[in-house]
């Protein structure tokens, strides 16, 4: 595909996030909108012409614009699977919402289907995009923290009364599992995590997990749906320091340990530790995460296969953590990932 050809992007599932996705893809100037599958409809008036809401993929295939280049998959976890098969087999590159599929074998078998395709696929792990984490990944591999002791994360906030077939492992803290090893630098070795199921639906609602990554950085993230104000919080605490991101407005703070003289003692500044240093609110420029997350992706199916898009693998990697977060949580034992996955 030529580098300056607008890329036709489709949308399957027009809910809370598809929306979105919808919105963008017919506003950003480097993409075209092919329509929306949604055999609920256009909830949300997302559209702005009627006409380009299908009510089956197939409809939408068959449409006078011809397949669109992409689509992006923003139907429930369940259904990514089915959708990836029927899109894959017309050809169409496919942008799979997060996570990519609600269990591991799922997502091994859409990577398989994407491959045997010869399609490119990736997975919209949004935060990734979010220009606070982009900033603090790049200060930490920059060498602004030193040695990376700890990523630590915090996900709360109320039930959003959509999601009926994950808990929150696989719904929300599949952000956080991607992330830790994201801004980590290593894959998840290990985890040790509990749930509790606190509202009377079949899946949990909220996780706490430590673990720690290959490389041997420790991680921890709280993720629930039960606490009434939304938090989204990620720190990196070093030898110098820590970062602090807030994902919800985009900033990015560091506070540095102080430098306080012991006069060449060693001794004395080792019992003193740490202390309260400068605090730094950075001044970032801010773009929207979805539209950066669409824009990456339109410049891998152009041809850029160093686009910064989360990969198929990668993807299936998160949920298969997921899943020995689960299983740790069920047995009460430290579940080793490579060894469960
Ligand atoms: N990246 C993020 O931050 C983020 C945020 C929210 C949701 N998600 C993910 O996006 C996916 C959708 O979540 P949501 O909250 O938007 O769900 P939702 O329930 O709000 O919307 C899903 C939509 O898909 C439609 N749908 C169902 N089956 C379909 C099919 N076969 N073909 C076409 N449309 C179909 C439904 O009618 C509904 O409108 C999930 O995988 C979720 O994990 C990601």
């Amino acid at each position: 595909m030529a580098t300056d050809q607008p890329v036709r992007g489709a949308v399957l599932g027009l809910g809370m996030i598809g929306r979105h996705h919808a919105r963008i893809l017919q506003s950003d100037a480097g993409m075209r909108f092919a329509g929306a599958v949604d055999p609920g409809g256009d909830r949300f008036g997302a559209l702005r012409d009627p006409a380009l809401l299908f009510g089956s993929v197939h409809e939408l295939l068959a449409a006078s614009g011809g397949p669109p280049d992409f689509a992006v998959v923003a139907v429930p976890t369940e259904e990514h699977l089915p959708a990836v098969r029927e899109l894959a087999a017309a050809g169409v590159h496919v942008l799979v919402e997060k996570p990519l599929a609600a269990t591991a074998d799922e997502a091994r078998e859409i990577i398989d289907i994407v491959r045997d395709a010869g399609l490119h696929g990736a997975v919209g792990h949004v935060e990734r995009c979010n220009p606070a984490l982009l900033e603090l990944r790049r200060r930490v591999n920059d060498g602004q923290l030193g040695e990376v002791f700890l990523v630590a994360t915090e996900r709360v906030g109320p039930f959003p009364d959509r999601v009926r077939d994950v808990g929150v492992v696989k719904d929300l803290a599949t952000h956080d599992l991607d992330l830790v090893r994201w801004l980590g630098g290593g894959r998840v070795d290990r985890v040790a995590a509990q749930t509790q199921h606190r509202m009377g639906r079949a899946h949990e609602d909220l996780v706490l997990v430590t673990g720690q990554l290959e490389g041997g950085v420790a991680f921890n993230s709280v993720v629930d749906w039960l606490t009434p104000m939304k938090v989204r919080r990620t720190r990196i605490l070093g030898e110098r320091g820590m970062l602090v991101a807030d994902t919800l407005r985009a900033d990015l703070m560091f506070y540095e340990n102080a430098d306080v003289p012991t006069q060449g003692w060693p001794a004395m500044q080792a019992l003193r530790g740490v202390a309260e240093g400068d605090m730094t609110r950075y001044a970032l420029t801010r773009h929207e995460p979805l539209a950066v997350e669409l824009q990456a992706f339109c410049a891998l199916i152009r041809g850029e296969d160093d686009a910064l898009v989360v990969t198929l693998e990668e993807g299936l990697e998160t949920v298969a953590v997921a899943e020995a977060v689960l299983a740790s949580a069920a047995s009460g034992q430290t579940v080793v990932v490579r060894a469960s996955a």
